[in-house]
């Protein structure tokens, strides 16, 4: 689509862009002869004096050498110019950046974490945005900027806007047990940032750190990009297996953990298996990283209390964010932090962003004091809730040939594990052909014998729309498998 201010561009500028980017960009090389502009003026369907127009503009400009009576070419660039451009795309084209340090080629190894902002169904990791008080969050910001001024232009504090920080303590101490004061949050960007600073500050490269086998890619690349040596632990219906932690042959600095609903598996740990953690992080003085990304959704029963709230050692950072539970591109997360951490934290964070954006942490913090934060969990939750039975039903009735699904106890995402003979990648491949997303749970695992299956996200789909998505899944899985 053009773009609107080139639109309203007179035609021969446009034409005259057009040829001059194509010169720019090394397309049309030196001395290639132009179109004579009669014949261009037929092919565009426009009046030749706009041609003659836009030729003349280029010849101006040094772009094109006009010989009478031979026609128009394209002129001799200073060295640099062409010859620039055309470097840069071919480094895009081959998606090479060159001479990146040994770190900086890992990081664009492992392919970052979000690939494409693109989504449909069943992208997971995404909340449902389209029910959002947009009205109410455009007030609370008007307050805001009302009672603050211009004051909220400046540059903030780096552990965060005192509201806030109070306001996520309160939410923590209530509603996951913890033991949070004001003074011991750090708001940052993401739980991935809070992942990145972990691994930067409290382990060397070359580090041990546990991590759950399978994992959330987004907690071992942070790891990976840091250097550190991610140990996989396997994890049962009750969490990650302790015993392979507290026998392991060689000790490790830390361990990350997602207590609360263990990802993908959905498992929740139990009781037992967070308090001998927490004994095995006082008497190896180990960090233990608890990554509570979606507790607020949790369909049965009240969430578990977080390790944090049980850990009297202060040897646990406390990870929350307000992706799931608001909307990702707020980009507000936070760490719970043990006293002896906050400074050393807090100046981390001035190295990377400086501090999170002042605007938006005030509304959050009205969004949350005013009750508003807990009145759209609970509506959320409740919706969750009716869409993960919706897709159970769904994918009972129409793939129960080719999967098994693994209904989760909270979160926004369930696995499925493939009971036929099409292969993950294959399946995965196939789903995207029909315009359906799935994460394959292969490439989650480490060492554990691994089923196969994918994982479906479904907190930002209606049934309706789950079910036009499943339905489509069925009739491709069938295409590759046509005699179940
Ligand atoms: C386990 C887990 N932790 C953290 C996050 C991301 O949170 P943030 O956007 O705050 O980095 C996700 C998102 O999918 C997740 O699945």
């Amino acid at each position: 689509m053009a773009h609107p201010a080139h639109s309203a561009m007179p035609l021969h500028a446009r034409i005259q862009r057009a040829i001059r980017q194509l010169i720019l960009d090394g397309a049309l090389g030196a001395g290639r002869a132009l179109p004579a502009s009669r014949a261009l003026a037929r092919s565009l369907s426009v009046s030749r004096d706009t041609v003659e127009a836009a030729y003349a503009q280029l010849h101006a400009e040094g772009f094109i050498e006009r010989k009478v009576g031979s026609g128009s070419f394209v002129a001799e660039m200073p060295e640099f110019l062409p010859g620039q451009r055309h470097l840069a795309r071919e480094t895009l084209l081959r998606n090479q950046a060159p001479n990146l340090s040994k770190r900086g080629a890992a990081m664009l190894q492992s392919g970052g974490v979000r690939g494409s902002t693109g989504f449909r169904p069943f992208t997971q990791g995404i909340p449902e945005t389209r029910m959002f008080p947009l009205q109410l969050w455009e007030r609370l910001e008007r307050q805001v900027l009302k009672d603050v001024g211009t004051d909220a232009l400046l540059p903030g504090d780096p552990q965060g806007a005192e509201p806030l920080c109070r306001a996520i303590a309160d939410y923590v101490n209530l509603e996951r047990g913890a033991r949070a004061t004001a003074d011991r949050v750090l708001v940052l960007t993401s739980s991935q940032q809070a992942m990145t600073l972990c691994a930067n500050m409290l382990l060397d490269p070359g580090d041990r750190i546990f991590v759950e086998d399978p994992v959330y890619h987004g907690a071992r690349k942070a790891f990976e990009a840091a250097g550190l040596d991610c140990v996989p632990v396997c994890v049962d219906r009750q969490g990650i297996k302790v015993e392979h932690v507290l026998n392991a042959p060689r000790p490790a600095k830390a361990i990350s953990l997602t207590p609360s609903h263990q990802f993908p598996t959905g498992a929740t740990l139990t009781l037992d298996r967070r308090l001998a953690l927490i004994d095995w992080a006082a008497r190896h003085q180990a960090w233990i990283i608890e990554d509570d990304y979606d507790s607020e959704f949790h369909y049965a029963g009240k969430p578990t209390a977080c390790v944090q709230g049980l850990d009297r050692n202060d040897r646990t950072i406390y990870i929350g964010t307000f992706t799931k539970s608001l909307f990702p591109g707020l980009r507000i997360g936070y760490v719970v932090l043990p006293p002896q951490l906050v400074k050393p934290m807090t100046v981390a964070r001035t190295l990377l962003d400086g501090h999170t954006a002042t605007i938006s942490q005030l509304t959050l913090a009205r969004f949350m004091e005013n009750g508003h934060f807990g009145a759209y969990v609970r509506m959320m939750r409740g919706h969750y809730a009716q869409r993960l039975e919706a897709l159970a039903a769904l994918v009972r009735t129409h793939l129960s040939d080719f999967v098994e699904p693994r209904v989760p106890v909270g979160g926004l995402q369930m696995p499925c594990i493939l009971i036929c003979d099409i292969e993950e990648r294959v399946a995965v491949d196939a789903a995207r052909r029909v315009g359906v997303d799935l994460m394959g749970l292969s490439a989650l695992h480490a060492t554990q014998p691994m089923k196969s299956g994918f994982l479906l996200g479904f907190a930002a789909f209606t049934t309706a729309e789950m079910e036009v998505a499943v339905i489509r899944l069925a009739q491709a899985f069938r295409a590759l498998a046509p005699k179940l």
